[in-house]
């Protein structure tokens, strides 16, 4: 038998921390049944001011719960990437949380969330083969089986994603399209540092000399945003001279898509998105321009 739900399961004055998927999923069922916005913030902690900016964007509702979910997923990172020095600091995100107003964390364990393994898994299609996915086989899939898996435990009526993480945030819209989600999807502007470094976790991996020559990428996308008008050719060019002018920093991709993800328009609305590693640490941004709508 189930046990009923009491106070230490929600608080409407604290955060109260679940691990356990089925319990989470009763008291979401019970706060939606009495009339609340669940709006859900998926993170993998290691929570920093661009988290805490998904959190106060939940706020705009009415009579919103907002619950973050913290859980470093295994199935997206590949076998040489950083999942075992990933930040973990549940404690000091759980404080965070709690400043944030922030009802319910959901902090999982691996076991708790692949009791049997991974066998069956969401395909993205072919878009998580592009951009990011050209370099990190098979980490788009993972991302949407526990974003999918978030969403069927948690069961929020919104959820909160970064348009730091522009294509992660597109195929997650696909997705809840797609697969008929019954939730809707928000995305938050990037918040970034005072030189125009976008907020990541991994920017703690990076050394004095790596973080200044970080700032490359956001003004590499700035230079090119500015010179939109002259059209998709002027742009990249543009931005691709900020990149090779910063010898730390090793380009992946840096391109031009229309903002769905598909192939750049020759005019209007586009996303311009790069990659870059500096040092051993890749860092990804991306901006919106407006493509030869000026004068010029
Ligand atoms: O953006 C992230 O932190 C992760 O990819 C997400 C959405 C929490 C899934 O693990």
């Amino acid at each position: 038998m189930t046990k009923p739900l009491t106070k230490d399961d929600y608080s409407p004055s604290d955060v109260t921390v679940h691990r356990d998927p089925a319990r989470i999923g009763r008291v979401v069922r019970a706060l939606r049944g009495a009339g609340r916005n669940v709006v859900l913030v998926p993170t993998m902690g290691a929570l920093h001011a661009g988290h805490r900016q998904l959190m106060r964007e939940c706020h705009v509702l009415q009579n919103t719960v907002v619950v973050v979910s913290i859980f470093v997923n295994p199935l997206q990172f590949g076998p040489s990437e950083d999942l075992d020095r990933y930040p973990r600091q549940l404690e000091s995100d759980v404080d965070i949380c709690r400043d944030e107003r922030v009802g319910l964390v959901f902090a999982p364990s691996v076991e708790d969330m692949y009791p049997a393994g991974a066998q069956v898994t969401v395909e993205p299609g072919p878009l998580g083969d592009e951009l990011e996915g050209a370099s990190r086989p098979g980490h788009f899939g993972g991302v949407l089986t526990v974003v999918s898996k978030l969403f069927n435990i948690v069961g929020p009526n919104y959820a909160v994603f970064g348009q730091k993480d522009y294509q992660q945030l597109t195929l997650i819209r696909k997705m809840v399209r797609d697969l008929n989600f019954p939730l809707d999807v928000v995305g938050v502007p990037t918040v970034r540092e005072f030189d125009g470094l976008a907020l990541s976790s991994r920017n703690v991996y990076l050394d004095p000399e790596q973080r200044q020559a970080a700032i490359a990428l956001s003004a590499a996308l700035s230079a090119g945003a500015h010179v939109s008008a002259q059209g998709a050719e002027a742009v990249l060019k543009t931005a691709r001279s900020v990149i090779d002018a910063s010898p730390l920093v090793e380009l992946d991709y840096l391109e031009l898509r229309d903002p769905d993800l598909g192939p750049a328009p020759e005019n209007g609305d586009a996303r311009l998105l790069v990659a870059a590693r500096v040092g051993s640490t890749r860092l990804i941004d991306n901006a919106p321009v407006l493509l030869g709508a000026g004068d010029e």
